[in-house]
């Protein structure tokens, strides 16, 4: 085989540096792969837009499925679920390898894609649906395919970590830094799907399937995001010595595999607490290998290029010599725990009257419920007055591992006793 067939679906701010690095660095990538890589069309829905002048328009074509039909590699670079999963089954169907980084579509629909890979015996690879150029579905697919991984914990969007780092480092309120975020163009119009945490979702249900050989889908992950989080919230933490992050976590527990996202309490002193702006990082906790971090950029146009291209060489050079990308594993098939079962440290904070024995009754309410306490910060200079006039105190209440349901039972409780004035907020502790 002289030259691989690459069809390209999408021509935007990734697609555009596939086509240029394909370009670039032709004579590298087709050493790599044992045959030329032959970018023969990119497929867009507008023929006649303006494109950046990397761009050779004479490849660009409006009829994806022709482009299907004719190439030995098929890049889907359009997102969202439709067209993009019938594409991607066509190209199947026509024996073509596929390269995608549609994270959405793979969270939602991706024992259907794996089967048909499998069944066509062509290969899906998909390193650009997590973390940009980050390696990290390679490293839990291949690298740490001889270990036994016990969680992952993962920075994986970006718009969300600029967000909060520019809360933390700049006192900049959440409304402040999402302008901020959105003038850079990290975040799009409409923010909710990196802000609401959908996009970290999906990111954290492919990371849980590769690591627990099991399926995980978008459902299966329980989703907070950060819109609530308040500049008093991150001055908080700070105090307390943490650092608020969105974190993806998919951990192994006895019963199952736990896996959910939202803003959580990072020790100053956790790899994951000196990830700044838009930057993505996983750690993965292993038992031989101990702890391992991948750090890099996880959006943007040429690194997440990095990323395809490094599957376009792989599905490339099977296409030349043989072999094929792993399956899907998932023979471990773990159940995944309901909220409920899940199970963390959790930070609160309870305001209660400023009265002799609140204390005791606090602690009476976590010791009822079952709920172990670590740590209880009284901020004495926070000497507030509720609706009443009544002084409060503000309560920082740190726990050892609890059980989720516990602590909603023991807030639940908190919250209708006579001596609590509000509980602002509850958040999860990581360890350090
Ligand atoms: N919007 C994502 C981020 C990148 O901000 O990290 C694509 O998943």
């Amino acid at each position: 085989m002289d030259s691989v067939r690459i069809g390209l679906l999408g021509c935007g701010t990734v697609g555009t540096q596939v086509a240029r690095l394909l370009h670039e660095q032709e004579d590298d990538l087709a050493a790599r792969a044992g045959a030329r890589l032959s970018l023969v069309g990119i497929a867009v829905r507008n023929v006649q837009a303006p494109r950046d002048p990397v761009i050779d328009r004479a490849l660009l074509t409006a009829d994806a499925r022709a482009l299907i039909a004719q190439s030995d590699i098929v890049i889907e670079l359009i997102g969202g679920i439709e067209p993009a999963r019938t594409y991607i089954l066509d190209a199947f169907a026509h024996g073509a390898s596929v390269v995608t980084g549609n994270k959405a579509l793979l969270a939602a629909h991706g024992p259907e894609l794996y089967d048909a890979a499998a069944a066509a015996n062509v290969d899906l690879y998909y390193e650009a649906a997590v973390a940009g150029a980050v390696p990290v579905v390679y490293g839990l697919r291949e690298s740490l395919t001889g270990d036994r991984i016990t969680a992952v914990l993962g920075i994986v969007n970006g718009t969300t970590n600029y967000i909060l780092d520019e809360m933390t480092t700049r006192g900049l309120s959440f409304d402040q830094a999402l302008a901020d975020a959105q003038r850079l163009g990290y975040a799009e119009a409409d923010p909710s799907a990196d802000v609401d945490g959908l996009d970290a979702a999906a990111k954290c249900a492919i990371l849980a399937s590769l690591a627990f050989h099991s399926r995980v889908s978008l459902d299966d992950v329980h989703v907070h995001g950060i819109r609530n989080i308040t500049a008093d919230d991150i001055a908080s933490a700070t105090r307390h010595g943490y650092v608020v992050k969105l974190v993806a976590t998919a951990r192994r527990r006895r019963r199952g595999i736990e896996a959910h996202v939202g803003p959580t309490l990072v020790p100053r002193n956790h790899p994951l607490a000196g990830v700044h702006g838009p930057f993505n990082a996983i750690v993965v906790e292993a038992e031989a290998a101990d702890r391992l971090m991948f750090y890099g950029r996880g959006a943007g146009g040429a690194p997440t290029a990095s990323a395809v291209l490094s599957d376009v060489v792989a599905a490339a050079s099977h296409k030349v010599s043989g072999g094929h990308a792993p399956r899907e594993l998932i023979y471990a098939d773990l159940p995944v725990l309901s909220p409920d079962q899940s199970e963390s440290r959790f930070q609160v904070e309870v305001d209660v009257e400023d009265t002799i024995g609140v204390l005791t009754k606090v602690a009476s309410v976590f010791a009822r419920h079952d709920v172990s306490i670590s740590s209880v910060w009284q901020d004495a200079e926070e000497k507030v007055v509720d609706a009443t006039g009544m002084p409060v105190c503000r309560l920082t209440v740190t726990t050892h591992v609890a059980n989720q349901a516990d602590l909603e039972a023991t807030m639940e409780e908190l919250d209708e006793s006579p001596f609590v004035s509000g509980v602002r907020h509850v958040i999860r502790v990581e360890e350090s």
